[in-house]
């Protein structure tokens, strides 16, 4: 997060089509009122922010909710927030999603309390933005730890029971820098590769074990989206520089990741979306052109004459 250049949109790309930074048509709340009643959602990282807004979003369709995170007091706020949609059950647990003795107890009680999970959002992440000259090992690990560990831990513990019932979504939070290269985006972005890469594959098992249409998994980026991940990592002189990139409402992301849960987007299972992007657009180019262009998944190119041969 240290170079305010690498927010310069002229370095990537600019797209042509209009980006959406709030929820529109397909995605507006009133249209998922209910998508998703009585499925049961695990939450990771929902005591504030993006995961917070994805925790009410996930309400507003009619989902049960298993709110995870470290910080306590924040989630008993999303709980009430969730709680307001009728007939919404909201259970909150404090979980260190790195930690794999919490996390597999924590989804033990999940079990318990709520029933087999249905949704599982992999929301939880930390930013960790230092040039590698300047960091240790460990400073470094860190992000991996809380963004690809943290995130394949909660994976497996649904993998199973989804299969045996046929049925599940997961949704995994990348970012752009999981398709980009920024000095000082060391952990961060290969962290979030990772989580890209995994959700490719995972797909594919599906796909193979002739699940596809049940078990579907996607990897998001939100959006820029102002809050304390962004405002932690930096000084004040660098956030105002880079306070207009971030032009996105959580509830962007929010009510995409509800739409996806309730099926609605399956042509583009197994895949990175930008949130926003118009996820209705994309879709209706269908999963074969998406597959054989291999758009939507992180890749590598080469020069014209050489393939990525087995
Ligand atoms: N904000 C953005 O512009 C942006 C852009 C791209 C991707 N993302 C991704 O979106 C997700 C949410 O971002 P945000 O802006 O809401 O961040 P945030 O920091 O506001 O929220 C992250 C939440 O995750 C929780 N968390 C951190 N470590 C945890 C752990 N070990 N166990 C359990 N919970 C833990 C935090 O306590 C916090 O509540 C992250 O994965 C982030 O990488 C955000």
């Amino acid at each position: 997060m240290a170079d305010p250049e690498q927010y310069n949109p002229t370095r990537f790309g600019i797209s042509t089509l209009p980006l959406n930074h709030e929820p529109y048509g397909p995605i507006l709340p009133e249209r998922l009122a209910g998508a998703n009643k009585g499925k049961v959602a695990v939450v990771t990282g929902a005591g504030r922010g993006i995961g917070r807004a994805i925790s009410i979003a996930l309400a507003n369709s009619g989902a049960n909710l298993a709110l995870l995170d470290i910080l306590v007091d924040e989630l008993e706020d999303t709980k009430r927030a969730c709680e307001k949609y009728d007939g919404v059950r909201a259970e909150v647990y404090q979980c260190d999603i790195t930690s794999v003795e919490t996390v597999r107890r924590t989804f033990a009680s999940i079990a318990g309390t709520l029933g087999p999970v249905d949704i599982l959002v992999n929301n939880a992440g930390i930013a960790v933005g230092r040039l590698a000259f300047d960091e240790t090992f460990e400073g470094f690990w860190k992000a991996i730890e809380v963004n690809f560990k943290g995130t394949m831990l909660c994976v497996y513990e649904v993998l199973r029971g989804m299969k045996e019932r046929k049925s599940g979504c997961i949704v995994n939070m990348a970012s752009r820098a999981a398709t980009v290269d920024m000095a000082g985006g060391l952990s961060y972005n290969s962290s979030k590769a990772a989580v890209a890469r995994a959700t490719h594959s995972l797909q594919e098992e599906f796909e193979q074990a002739g699940l596809g249409e049940q078990l579907h998994t996607y990897c998001l980026h939100p959006g820029g989206v102002w809050g304390k991940m962004v405002t932690e990592n930096t000084t004040p002189e660098v956030q105002a520089q880079i306070r207009s990139i971030f032009k996105d409402v959580p509830e962007l992301c929010a009510n995409t990741v509800a739409y996806l849960a309730a099926g609605r987007a399956k042509a583009l299972r197994g895949c990175y979306f930008d949130c926003r992007q118009d996820v209705e657009r994309v879709c209706s180019f269908g999963r074969e052109t998406l597959d054989k262009y291999e758009l939507y998944k992180l890749g590598v190119m080469f020069l014209p004459g050489y393939q990525n041969e087995p």
